[in-house]
């Protein structure tokens, strides 16, 4: 006989409590009615870093880290980045569905009309240090955005989220090629609004003395799928930024700049960069080997190696290095696609590597395009952050819709002092 349900018996008092399993999860609160005594709190659940706690249900991606499978609203990665734009992409994520033709027009348009940034924005951003990194530029004034939009307080109304959502989106290439921009001491671009969502961003980055931008179509493509492959990855640092801050029922443009700065650390949206600075630094493939050994004694990580939730090879990576030999043949080979392809042959055959399933993850390549591309490390994160933007907001609309949730407050175990009698500064 087969039951859903968990049987839990307390061997400190002998209480057994039977907790139902409903999609593979038991409720964390059911196990605070173990308790010692009348006064005990109950039994927590210890989970740091949340290895193995869902905080929401969500439809919108789904992951199979053991098998490489990740899915947009059930519609398999490698689809839509062979079929799909990110423009539509990014409808799918919001909406839960393939546009219809109106749709995807209607979306566009929209999208296009919100390109624009308040001229004051580009005074703001005049105030960054003429070598300010550009993700802590993004950062900053995606939150300043907010300074503009008072409105947008108001995230209980649904008008309000759907035009805040427009407004993001069709900001971040405007705020990241501002930053590109300002970092080279080049003139800034305002957006081309005859072009894509991805040609403009390129005539912003790098449109210089010509009447009209126009985008290469094989680099468009690129980076459109690069976007594609970016858009959302379910319960991820930024995403959980995005929804904890968000819980509080801030602005979007004050949680969109928590998720920002939660991708900026090394360990996630700014691993790219990190991936290139550590192919530079191992520099040819006869070093491979002693950097590999290096990588196995725990004091530097393989950067765009591993990851939390793929024991496989991440589907993302696998598109990454088809379209990497695409555009490094046109913009020419990068003698650190050679590097980096023996760096992963040789850590694919380590017992360390393959005991600990660690495999190229998506930031491994993806560094190598946009070098190719002729952007500069500091930018990578930022180019990371601009279709993550769309996820952010699906996983947002969702919390903010969602009535099981509420403001987001973990416990903690506490391990410090008691009720100590304070000590005035002469008797210390
Ligand atoms: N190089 C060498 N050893 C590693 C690596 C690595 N890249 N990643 C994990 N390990 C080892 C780790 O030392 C540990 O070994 P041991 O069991 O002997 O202590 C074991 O593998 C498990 O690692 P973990 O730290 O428990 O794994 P995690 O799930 O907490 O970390 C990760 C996931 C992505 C933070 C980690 O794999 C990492 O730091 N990778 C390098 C940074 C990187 O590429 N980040 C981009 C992630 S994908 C893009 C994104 O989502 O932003």
């Amino acid at each position: 006989m087969t039951a859903n349900t968990l049987t839990v018996t307390d061997n400190r008092t002998g209480q057994t409590i039977e907790l139902p399993i409903t999609d593979g999860t038991v409720r964390a609160n059911e196990f605070r009615k173990l308790k010692t005594s009348a006064e005990d709190f109950g039994l927590m659940i210890y989970d740091p870093a949340f290895t193995n706690t869902a905080s929401c249900r969500s439809d919108i991606t789904f992951i199979d880290g053991d098998r490489g499978i990740l899915e947009y609203r059930g519609y398999p990665i490698e689809q839509l980045a062979e079929q799909s734009t990110f423009i539509e992409t990014a409808f799918l994520i919001l909406y839960g569905h393939l546009p219809t033709k109106a749709e995807l027009d209607r979306w566009n348009d929209e999208i296009t009309n919100h390109t624009f940034v308040h001229e004051n924005i580009r005074k703001f951003m005049e105030g960054f240090r003429y070598d300010a990194h550009p993700m802590s530029m993004l950062i900053s004034t995606v939150a300043a955005l907010a300074t503009f939009y008072p409105e947008a307080l108001n995230v209980e109304d649904a008008g309000i989220r759907e035009l805040e959502t427009k407004r993001l989106i069709a900001k971040m290439p405007t705020l990241a090629s501002f930053a590109f921009r300002k970092a080279r001491g080049f003139p800034y671009v305002y957006p081309d609004n005859d072009l894509s969502f991805v040609g403009n961003f390129m005539s912003m980055l790098w449109k210089m003395g010509e009447l009209k931008y126009d985008p290469d179509p094989v680099i468009e493509r690129a980076l459109d799928v690069l976007f594609i492959l970016h858009a959302d990855h379910e319960q991820n640092c930024s995403a959980n930024a995005m929804r904890s801050v968000g819980s509080s029922r801030p602005d979007p443009y004050s949680a969109t700049a928590a998720a920002a700065a939660a991708l900026y650390g090394p360990l996630h949206g700014g691993a790219n960069e990190q991936v290139l600075l550590m192919l530079q630094e191992i520099g040819s493939k006869s070093r491979v080997p002693e950097a590999v050994e290096g990588f196995k004694t725990g004091k530097r990580r393989l950067m765009g190696f591993g990851h939390r939730v793929y024991k496989n090879y991440d589907p993302r990576a696998a598109i990454i290095k088809r379209h990497a030999d695409e555009v490094l043949n046109l913009t020419g080979i990068s003698p650190l696609l050679e590097v980096a392809l023996e760096l992963e042959h040789v850590a694919l055959s380590d017992p360390y590597f393959k005991e600990r399933q660690l495999y190229p993850n998506v930031d491994f390549y993806s560094g190598l395009i946009y070098q190719a591309l002729g952007f500069p490390t500091s930018i990578f994160p930022v180019l990371f952050a601009i279709p993550r933007t769309v996820g952010w907001l699906a996983q947002w609309r969702e919390m903010i819709t969602d009535p099981e949730q509420k403001i987001a407050r973990p416990r903690q175990v506490y391990t410090g002092a008691r009720t100590v009698p304070y000590v005035p500064i002469d008797q210390r």
